[in-house]
């Protein structure tokens, strides 16, 4: 039931109406305390007034950046550095934020086109105030909806549907783009995103920071170990843990190779197995794909776990080196601790990328 302490949280800070889907009822322990679950919350699109955002400051670019003239207002502008980012209800502070950070630390902020995965098209406006001049596009994700991008035994068993809005990236965004930043919603970037933007994927498809220390085996299931026809997925390979949070995906050899499919794949496997393979929800899927094949990336563009592991308030610190992204990942937020009165440290290099009016 701690879901239910920390939606009540959630409603006494927003301050807004909110219907639980009646799936939020079905999902596992292990998922609702899920580091990077988005839950399904139903919201009529009025309540939006209720959420107030201060307007960002206007972002200019520097002298040397480059957009083309002929393209300047296209998607498909060569020069555009692309990022997608899910915008939902309980997250939607921490997108806002993410955004804010972002724009703030590019040297070419107006070259930085934004994709939103949304589950209400409500929100539209709400960037649009909070961010009068950003280029972004918004596009609607509901499995219910997209019932020609999700095959139908997949769709019926999302539980947290945004989750997994990172799948169909490259069926949802524009042909002509060719890569995307996938950024989750709880963290916030300080340094210019387009040195992640060009970095090499080496012949790639995603790239990620990996985490080979990680003890790999827990993320599936003694069935699935036990199961050569399964396991044997990574024969030949050496996989490492890697967060999705934080990927740079090349849509074009996504496209060509039928990723979206090859995940599904798996999620299919997971609903129809006699016992399930794992227990997360939609990492998993993500590690079966690509795990021994991700290009890697330098830590300091996830540096992840600041929320906290599962226990309520508990603080973490910063991993040595370099930091260009600092991600609370995990169960704490830094929005919801700060309300609170009862933050962690490193949860006041969150503050200053807020743009929650409190008053409203
Ligand atoms: C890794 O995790 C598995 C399953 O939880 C456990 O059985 C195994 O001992 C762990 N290995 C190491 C090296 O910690």
């Amino acid at each position: 039931m701690l879901w239910i302490m920390r939606f009540s949280g959630f409603f006494s800070a927003a301050m807004v109406m909110v219907i639980l889907s009646p799936s939020l009822h079905s999902f596992p322990p292990a998922e609702a305390i899920r580091s990077d679950s988005h839950r399904r919350l139903s919201i009529s699109a009025h309540s939006f007034d209720n959420f107030y955002f201060r307007k960002a400051p206007v972002f200019r670019n520097a002298n040397e950046c480059r957009l083309s003239e002929l393209e300047k207002s296209s998607v498909c502008d060569p020069s555009l550095v692309h990022v997608a980012i899910t915008l939902d209800v309980e997250y939607l502070r921490g997108s806002i934020a993410a955004v804010h950070s972002i724009l703030q630390h590019s040297k070419c902020p107006e070259s930085v086109f934004f994709h939103f995965l949304v589950p209400d098209m409500g929100l539209e406006s709400l960037v649009r105030s909070t961010f009068p001049e950003l280029k972004f596009r918004v596009y609607y994700f509901d499995p219910e909806r997209e019932r020609n991008l999700i095959s139908s035994s997949v769709r019926l068993a999302l539980e947290q549907p945004l989750n997994y809005a990172r799948n169909y990236l490259a069926d949802l965004l524009e042909t002509c783009v060719t890569r995307v930043i996938y950024l989750d919603s709880d963290l916030v970037v300080v340094d210019d995103i387009s040195k992640l933007w060009s970095t090499s994927l080496g012949g790639k498809t995603i790239g990620a920071p990996e985490y080979c220390h990680a003890n790999f085996t827990k993320y599936f299931t003694e069935h699935f170990w036990s199961d050569s026809r399964l396991s044997g997925v990574f024969a030949g390979r050496n996989p490492c843990y890697f967060n999705t949070g934080v990927m740079v995906m090349d849509l074009a050899k996504w496209r060509r190779y039928g990723y979206t499919r090859r995940i599904e794949r798996w999620m299919e496997i997971q609903k129809t197995s006699i016992s399930r393979i794992y227990e997360l929800g939609s990492l998993p899927p993500f590690l079966l794909v690509f795990a021994g094949h991700v290009a890697p990336i330098e830590h300091r563009w996830n540096q992840h776990g600041l929320g906290g592991d599962n226990v309520w308030g508990s603080c973490r610190d910063l991993h040595p080196g370099p930091v260009s992204l600092l991600h609370w990942s995990g169960s704490g937020k830094p929005w919801l601790r700060l309300d609170s009165k009862r933050p962690c440290p490193l949860d006041s290099l969150w503050a200053p990328f807020d743009l929650f009016a409190h008053s409203a």
